[in-house]
């Protein structure tokens, strides 16, 4: 195995990590949950000055015709940079739930008179709560089949299975939030569609982390969250994509600022051309504007150098697990073919929370903890190195060796 510091002196990436911000009180810490919330990029505090100081302190309402109104749809296209999408296919709007939502209800009422939407039991459970209640919305007596990929031997066959002319929609997360398990977009895509169904993807655990070329991979509607690989902020507005080629598709929440002219203050303005017309109210301008940082510095690393990485990073965490933990009962959850996962590695170990909690609170390691036994380590290939994987496995060496799990064994997580 070539050394870490091997590794990182080659790594063509290695400047980015100071780009971001690092906790000099912390200097041994190894942030490994990138995958849930992405570290902040070092020009979101100037962006965060501009914004709050000169556009709002000193250009009050006028700030709305110096940029703000099209906000969304800027930074949306950034996103669509690193999808490989139009601009005007994809704006920044709420949340992932409210935008996955808007998307499935518009596709069920395109498919009004067939039956079913199909996901699977990997998917985010509050998507699949939200594809209920899109079924409830759309009013034409839809409802959920949900396949168990999480046991079968061949999750794209089980899948495809459930997929026939009483489908109306599929609706997956790329990357599956607790396994890393990746769908292969062009197999579902093309299945759905040679069944009539539309696919709505979750991308929040893929975008700025797997390069993704909607247009290659046909992909017709997709939302995703910005606050993790992206890096855009606690709370950061999501996006949505809607391929132009999909213009039948309306938007359920209409409002001022999805309609054609909002400033005409006329509530039957039609619906407004683009990707625009998914939008409802006023944009999060503070918080949209914060998500641009983060998206500059993906497009200058370039999303093939930053997956690149990721797949070397997770390769070697996962060689390293295998040799320094299978031992200790750590089981790899994440498929070990790299084209099958994301950029977070999914370990199963029965006392999985009190590890993660000796981590925190005794190694400087930020893992993140999913019940009832999973620890997840998510690899930001922007911001860690190769010598942080080394060090995380030799960290949770320690905490299994030195009594860590009994220590922690009866504490609950502090952050769920
Ligand atoms: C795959 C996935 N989809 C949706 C969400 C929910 O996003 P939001 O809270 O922005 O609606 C999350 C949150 O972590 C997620 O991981």
């Amino acid at each position: 195995m070539i050394s870490a510091s091997e590794l990182d002196a080659r790594d063509p990436l290695s400047g980015f990590r100071d780009r971001f911000v690092h906790n000099s009180n912390e200097p041994e810490l190894i942030y490994l949950d990138g995958n849930s919330l992405g570290r902040q990029p070092r020009a979101a505090a100037d962006v965060l000055a501009r914004v709050v100081d000169q556009e709002w302190g000193e250009r009050l309402i006028r700030g709305w015709n110096e940029g703000w109104l099209d906000i969304a749809e800027g930074v949306g296209d950034l996103i669509g940079e690193l999808l490989g999408a139009q601009p005007g296919e994809v704006t920044l709007a709420e949340n992932t739930s409210v935008c996955l939502y808007k998307a499935v209800v518009a596709a069920l009422r395109e498919r009004s008179s067939r039956r079913k939407v199909v996901t699977d039991d990997e998917n985010f459970p509050s998507d699949i709560q939200i594809l209920r209640s899109a079924c409830r919305s759309a009013g034409s007596d839809q409802t959920v089949e949900i396949v168990e990929t999480s046991a079968a031997t061949d999750p794209t066959g089980a899948l495809l299975d459930a997929i026939d002319e009483s489908t109306a929609v599929v609706s997956l997360s790329h990357v599956a939030y607790r396994s890393g398990r990746r769908w292969n977009l062009k197999a579902v895509n093309r299945a759905a569609e040679q069944a009539g169904a539309l696919v709505v993807w979750d991308f929040s655990h893929s975008v700025g982390a797997i390069p993704i070329d909607v247009a290659v991979e046909g992909v017709d509607v997709a939302v995703g969250c910005t606050y993790k690989y992206l890096n855009g902020g606690p709370g950061a507005p999501a996006f949505i994509y809607v391929s132009s080629q999909q213009s039948a598709l309306s938007n359920p929440i209409s409002g001022w600022f999805g309609s054609k002219k909002p400033f005409d203050f006329d509530y039957q303005s039609p619906p407004a051309e683009g990707i625009q017309r998914f939008l409802t109210g006023t944009p999060h301008v503070v918080s949209a504007a914060l998500v641009q940082p983060g998206i500059e510095l993906l497009l200058e690393a370039g999303m093939d150098n930053v997956y690149k990485k990721s797949v070397r990073l997770t390769e070697r965490f996962i060689d390293l697990c295998d040799k320094h933990l299978a031992k200790f009962s750590f089981e790899i959850a994440t498929p070990r073919d790299p084209a099958s996962r994301g950029s977070h590695i999914a370990v199963i170990q029965a006392q999985a929370q009190a590890i993660g909690l000796a981590l925190i609170n005794e190694q400087s390691v930020i893992p993140d903890f999913r019940p009832p036994d999973l620890l997840r380590f998510g690899f930001a290939p922007l911001y860690i190195g190769f010598a942080d994987v080394d060090a995380t496995v030799k960290r949770i060496v320690d905490v299994v060796e030195g009594g860590g799990i009994d220590r922690w064994k009866d504490n609950a997580p502090l952050v769920p």
